[in-house]
């Protein structure tokens, strides 16, 4: 009974958040249903989510798709950058080489949709999204969820 009285209250108070789920120790464990939320605050702008939203990106649920044939190619994108543009590799190293080392496929998209958050530019310095200011917990959050729009 009280849920659904704190709900009601929620509806009527914007600013009333539910608190975030419980952290494994050592890991962050995403909220599809926050990420969810939280897309359709931030990523909007730019990406359809469910038919409303910008066009500078592409619709949601393609863009998921994008980022499934990334990880999946993600040597030969890799090796690109390196040969093609030393300069912008060395300076992702790091990011790169750590999306590299995840030999399991669904940890690999988890990786990489978690860098592609963090820094647009990680793989692909012409990427157009902007670095949005997110926490690491809204981070695990939205990758929870654009994982869940396969
Ligand atoms: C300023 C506009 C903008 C915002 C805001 C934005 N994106 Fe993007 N996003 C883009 C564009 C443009 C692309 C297409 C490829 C590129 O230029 O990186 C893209 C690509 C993607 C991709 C596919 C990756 C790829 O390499 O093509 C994913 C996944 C994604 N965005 C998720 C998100 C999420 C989640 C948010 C909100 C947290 C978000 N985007 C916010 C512009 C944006």
């Amino acid at each position: 009974m009280w849920k659904h009285a704190v709900a009601s209250v929620c509806l009527l108070v914007a600013a009333c958040e539910e608190p975030p789920p419980p952290r494994a120790p050592g890991e962050i464990v995403g909220s599809v249903e926050f990420g969810g939320k939280l897309a359709r605050q931030r990523c909007v702008i730019c990406h359809k989510i469910d038919d409303r939203g910008g066009i500078v990106g592409p619709v949601m649920t393609e863009a998921v798709k994008l980022a499934v044939d990334r990880s999946r190619t993600f040597e030969a994108i890799a090796a690109d950058l390196k040969a093609k543009r030393p300069a912008d590799y060395e300076k992702k190293r790091v990011r790169i080489e750590a999306v590299l080392a995840e030999p399991d496929p669904e940890r690999r998209l988890t990786l990489w949709l978690d860098a592609h958050l963090v820094d647009p530019q990680f793989d692909n310095p012409m990427s157009r999204m902007t670095v949005l200011p997110l926490t690491d917990q809204e981070r695990a959050d939205l990758v929870r969820w654009l994982m869940s729009l396969r």
